[in-house]
């Protein structure tokens, strides 16, 4: 693959993003596709139609559609762990393999379980707040879901705590009355430091273990050892990886926020995406062009680094889901068989919300010395009555896609503009569940579509385990119990103790 896309990029070489544009006027229509609410528009990727077609043969070789196939069916495309990811049948029942249809009756059940909790509390006047403690995948889906489109007028309040730094949760629970808030512990281990933490926290502050409710794959540990009665543990599963989620009851708090209609609509948006994924031929299936330009950008042209960039407020916390989502997926370097991949794999995922990125870091990404691509994300209808705050909003987001791309020549060169900057424009027709739903699973299936390409697991994650490890190992010697063995932890550990 690596030869074919060099062999490409060289071609191309010399010519810029620019001309490309300019000598094919077909190619803003051509390089777009639509899913449902969902728009995507490829023409500012510094590619052209020869290389795409190449990127698609490429496609073709890796078994693309036979490897979407083998995800929604729940073969254990989970290669080191022997394990399925089936995150679709959380949302859906496209498959009629058995397995499939196993999970998406396990996963309908717990629907049910959490609708009739949602209900409850929702009809409980008593109850005004909810405190969800999870982190990494047991956090970001649910609270980028809840910031982006919560109810103003939403029966509970929701909040989010993730870190170890207690200063979050002391943070959190400053302005709550424990006799009028209800807690969640989501940990599909139930065995993550963090999370055992702040979960016990919450749970002291509380007092009332009837308002306390897990959502785990490890019932044991959530039950007799943590002490929550198992009819107030909602269900997880091995087969769905903690970064893929949002779409179970890790849900919960998303359902306490948002209501339990708005949850269906957003399973049902990422589901009608599913199809899409699986069913579409590779020519037009927005998850395939997706993979395939991440993969021209990391490969053919070399570039080390990916800037998301949601021109919504409600899509700050993007960024930061996304992060997890692709870089624990593919920060790889071993095949399924444990060879080398011998390619870059993963770029590093980094971000912001427009417009205030354009005061901070565009500077660099406009006349800096490297190339990022860039996802550029826009809201077609506000949420909100001020119509010319949106129009400049989108003004913005049109005009840095395309300054990014066409540049500006200058004799000054402080002034010059250098240009061949690609993008994808991401639109969206509105904020709705559904819409945000076919967004995640578009990530979602482009994710896992780079990993087949570069014949790597995206749902294992290994690389977490030694710094946990070595964080456990360390704790005595923060204590003064212990001497560490490293001289440089040694040296820390002597400044820390000195100023404690
Ligand atoms: O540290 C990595 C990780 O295992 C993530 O993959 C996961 O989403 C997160 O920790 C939380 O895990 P759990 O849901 O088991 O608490």
């Amino acid at each position: 693959m690596q030869a074919r896309l060099a062999e490409q990029a060289a071609r191309l070489g010399q010519g810029s993003l620019w001309e490309l544009v300019a000598g094919d006027p077909a190619r803003a229509r051509d390089f777009a596709l639509s899913v449902g609410p969902l728009y995507a528009n490829f023409a500012r990727q510094h590619v052209d139609r020869e290389a795409m077609a190449v990127l698609f043969d490429i496609a073709r070789d890796a078994g693309l559609p036979a490897a979407m196939r083998r995800l929604v069916d729940g073969e254990y495309v989970n290669s080191t762990e022997g394990r399925a990811a089936l995150h679709t049948a959380l949302r859906g029942d496209l498959s009629g393999a058995p397995a499939a249809r196993d999970a998406h009756r396990q996963a309908s059940e717990a629907l049910a379980r959490m609708d009739a909790r949602v209900a409850a509390i929702h009809a409980d006047a008593g109850i005004t707040d909810v405190v969800s403690v999870g982190i990494g995948g047991s956090d970001l889906g649910p609270r980028l879901l809840v910031d982006a489109l919560a109810l103003r007028d939403a029966p509970v309040r929701v909040h989010f705590v993730s870190n170890v730094d207690a200063s979050a949760i002391t943070r959190t629970l400053a302005g709550l009355d424990p006799s009028r808030t209800a807690g969640i512990v989501i940990s599909k281990s139930f065995g993550t430091q963090e999370t055992l933490l702040n979960g016990a926290i919450l749970r002291d502050w509380l007092g009332d273990d009837a308002r306390l409710f897990a959502v785990s794959a490890n019932i044991e540990r959530a039950g007799r050892e943590f002490g929550i009665a198992p009819g107030r543990i909602l269900p997880m599963w091995d087969w769905v990886g903690g970064r893929y989620s949002l779409w179970s009851a890790v849900g919960f708090p998303i359902a306490l926020a948002l209501g339990m209609p708005a949850f269906r609509e957003l399973l049902a948006g990422a589901s009608a995406f599913d199809r899409h994924a699986v069913e579409a031929p590779l020519e037009d299936n927005l998850a395939a062009w997706h993979a395939l330009i991440a993969v021209w950008n990391r490969n053919a042209l070399g570039l080390p680094t990916q800037a998301v960039l949601p021109y919504d407020e409600r899509l700050r916390l993007l960024p930061a889901y996304l992060q997890q989502l692709v870089m624990e997926s593919l920060g790889k370097q071993a095949r399924h068989d444990g060879e080398d991949a011998g390619i870059d794999t993963v770029p590093v995922w980094w971000g912001g919300v427009g417009s205030d990125v354009q005061h901070s870091f565009f500077q660099a990404l406009h006349q800096g010395s490297q190339r990022v691509p860039a996802d550029f994300i826009g809201v077609i209808q506000p949420d909100h009555p001020h119509g010319a705050s949106h129009a400049i909003l989108l003004s913005n987001l049109l005009a840095q896609s395309e300054a990014l791309s066409n540049g500006q020549p200058s004799v000054d060169p402080h002034r010059r503009y250098p240009g061949g900057r690609p993008s994808t424009l991401l639109l969206l027709d509105a904020l709705t569940p559904s819409a945000l739903g076919h967004l995640l699973a578009l990530y979602e299936h482009s994710t896992y579509l780079q990993a087949v390409l570069w014949g790597i697991n995206a749902f294992d994650q290994f690389g977490v385990e030694l710094g946990k490890q070595m964080a456990t190992k360390l704790l005595p010697a923060l204590n003064g119990e212990m001497e560490a063995d490293d001289p440089v932890t040694r040296a820390l550990l002597a400044r820390i103790r000195g100023s404690r």
